[in-house]
C-alpha cells in the first residue's frame, strides 16, 4: 500500500486509455486498500468538465465495465476524482491556474504527471507545467507509448522532457511489463535452477513471440494510419518480451540491473536493412471478412488516404540476437489485428533429441501464455496408454495462475501505477532502451514506407498473410497455434 498520499494528474484524462484502463486500475487499487486515503486523481482534458461532470462520466462509463464493486467503496473512489480543463499549447493559461490552485499547499506530496496523450504533447506539457511552477522535486512524469515515431523524434521528445525532469523522474510505460506472466518470466528464469543451463543456442532451436488480437482499429484510424503494427506493438511490447527472454541474468533485482541487461539485448539485435527487409520482415493489412469491414472501410473520423493503404495491421519478423548465448537462434515475432483468436504467448522451442529411438518424437516446447488465460505450459513427449506399438504424444505440464493462486490476476496497469506512485522505475523503459529499439525498427519502417509494394492483404478472421508462414517454412518451421 501507498505510505503517503499523492496527487496523480492524468493529462488525456477523459480519453480512451484513461477510461478503459487507468481509471479501472486505480479503482481496483483503491478497493484493495492500496491507495492512501488522501490520494487524489486529477484528470485534465480539453473537455470543459466540472468535477461533478467528470465523476458522472466515470460513474456511467467505467462502473458498468467493472467486475463487481461495492457502493461505499465506489463513492469513496469517485470523491478522489477531479477535473481540470487544459489545452496544451494554447495562450489561455486558465487551466494551469486552476491546477495550481488545486495543488497549492500540497507541494510536499509525491506528484505524478501521467501523459496519456499523443507524444507531440509531451514536451510542451512538461515545459508549461514547469513554467507554471508545478514541477516539484517530488514530481514524476509518466510517458505513454509510442514515444515518438522514429529514433529522431524519440530523441527530440526525450531531450525536451529531459530539460524539465531528471531521468530518474521519467517513467516510460510499456504495459506489457506489468502483465503477470511477464513478471513471472523473470521469476521462472532466475528463481529456478533447472532452466538457465538449457537457455541457450545449444538447447533452444528458436523462439516465437506472438501477440494476436481479434480487435480491429475502428475509430482509431487517425492514430493507426501514422503508427502501424511495427510502431504500435513491435517497437515496444514485442521487443520488451524478446529482451526478457534473451537477457543475461542480472546481478540484482533493482532499478538499473534489469534495464542494463535489456538494453544489451536491444543493442545486440542484428540490423535488418535494405534487401534483407523483404526476406526477414512481412507485413499485412486486413480486408473484409467474417462480417467485419477491412481496415480501409473501418468507421473513422478521418478519411482514408494514400497512407492508409500502406499501413500494416500485421507484422512478422525474423530477428536475431548476435551474442554468444543466442548465435543462430531465430526469434520470430508476429502481431496483428483481426486474427482468429486473441492470444499472446512466448514459445521456446527446444531442439530435437540428439538420437531418436521412438518414431514421432516432437521437440519440447515451453509456452508462456500472457493471454487469454495466463499460465506456463511445458510440452513433454509421453507415451499414449496401450499395449501395442509405442505411440508418442506431446502432453502439457500446465500451470494456470488463476487456478493455482485462486486469486484475481491484476491488470498490468494496477501494478505499474502502484510502482510509479512508489517511485520504482524497474518496470519502465529507460531512455537508452527506447532509443535502441527505434534504432532497430527504423530501417524496416523506412524500407516499407519507401517501397512500391503494399502490405499483403489477409481477410479479417484468418491467420494473417501467407508471407508470415513462408518466413518460417523456409527453414522447415511452423508457427504454433495449439490450444492449451
Ligand atoms: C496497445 C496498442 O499498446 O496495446 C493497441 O496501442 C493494442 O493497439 C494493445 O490493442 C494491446 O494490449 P493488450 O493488453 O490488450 O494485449
Amino acid at each position: 500500500p501507498q505510505r503517503h498520499a499523492a496527487d496523480l494528474i492524468v493529462f488525456g484524462g477523459t480519453g480512451d486509455l484513461s477510461m478503459r484502463k487507468l481509471i479501472p486500475a486505480l479503482y481496483h487499487c483503491d478497493r484493495d486498500g492500496r491507495l492512501a486515503d488522501e490520494t487524489r486523481i486529477i484528470a485534465m482534458s480539453r473537455g470543459g468538465l466540472t468535477d461533478a461532470d467528470f465523476r458522472g462520466k466515470v460513474d456511467s462509463e467505467v462502473r458498468p465495465a467493472l467486475h463487481g464493486d461495492d457502493d461505499e467503496g465506489w463513492q469513496r473512489f469517485l470523491r478522489r476524482l477531479h477535473h481540470v480543463s487544459l489545452d496544451v499549447g494554447s495562450s489561455d493559461r486558465g487551466g494551469w491556474s486552476a491546477l495550481t490552485h488545486l495543488l497549492a499547499g500540497y507541494e510536499d506530496r509525491d506528484r505524478v504527471f501521467y501523459l496519456a496523450s499523443p507524444p507531440m504533447t509531451f514536451g510542451p506539457f512538461c515545459r508549461e507545467a514547469h513554467e507554471a511552477g508545478l514541477v516539484t522535486p517530488r514530481s514524476r512524469v509518466v510517458l505513454e507509448k509510442p514515444l515518438g515515431r522514429d529514433l529522431v523524434s524519440a530523441q527530440a521528445i526525450n531531450d525536451e522532457v529531459g530539460e524539465i525532469f531528471d531521468e530518474r523522474q521519467i517513467f516510460r510505460i510499456d504495459h506489457y511489463l506489468g502483465k503477470e506472466t511477464v513478471q513471472n518470466l523473470l521469476v521462472l528464469r532466475f528463481a529456478n535452477a533447472f532452466l538457465e543451463p538449457v537457455w541457450n543456442s545449444l538447447w533452444i532451436d528458436h523462439v516465437q513471440i506472438t501477440v494476436a488480437e481479434t480487435v480491429g482499429t475502428p475509430g482509431r484510424r487517425g492514430y493507426y494510419d501514422h503508427a502501424g503494427a511495427l510502431r504500435d506493438m513491435v517497437q515496444n511490447h514485442l521487443l520488451q518480451l524478446l529482451c526478457l527472454v534473451a537477457m543475461e541474468p542480472p546481478s540484482r533485482n533493482d532499478r538499473e540491473s534489469i534495464r542494463d541487461e535489456k538494453v544489451k539485448v536491444l543493442q545486440s539485435l542484428r540490423p535488418i536493412v535494405g534487401s534483407e527487409v523483404d526476406r526477414f520482415a512481412v507485413r499485412g493489412q486486413y480486408t473484409a471478412g467474417e462480417g467485419v469491414p477491412g481496415y480501409l472501410d473501418e468507421p473513422a473520423s478521418t478519411p482514408t488516404t494514400d497512407i492508409s493503404h500502406r499501413v500494416e495491421t500485421y507484422a512478422a519478423i525474423r530477428a536475431e540476437v548476435k551474442n554468444w548465448r543466442w548465435a543462430g537462434v531465430p526469434f520470430y515475432l508476429r502481431t496483428g489485428k483481426r486474427l482468429p483468436d486473441r492470444r499472446s504467448e512466448i514459445v521456446i522451442q527446444f531442439k530435437d533429441v540428439p538420437h531418436a529411438i521412438f518414431p514421432g518424437a516432437a521437440p519440447n516446447r515451453l509456452v508462456l501464455r500472457l493471454q487469454p488465460s495466463e499460465g506456463i505450459h511445458l510440452l513433454l513427449m509421453a507415451k499414449e496408454p496401450g499395449a501395442g506399438e509405442v505411440t508418442l504424444r506431446p502432453v502439457p505440464l500446465s500451470l494456470s495462475f488463476a487456478e493455482t493462486f485462486q486469486s484475481r490476476v491484476p491488470d498490468a496497469y494496477e501494478r505499474l501505477l502502484m510502482d510509479v506512485l512508489a517511485g520504482n522505475p524497474t518496470l519502465f523503459m529507460r531512455r537508452d532502451e527506447v532509443e535502441a529499439a527505434w534504432r532497430w525498427i527504423d530501417p524496416i519502417i523506412e524500407n516499407w514506407e519507401g517501397s512500391e509494394s503494399l502490405p499483403e492483404p489477409y481477410p479479417a478472421g484468418t491467420a494473417g498473410p501467407a508471407g508470415a508462414h513462408e518466413l518460417l517454412a523456409r527453414s522447415g518451421r511452423t508457427w504454433h497455434e495449439e490450444e492449451l
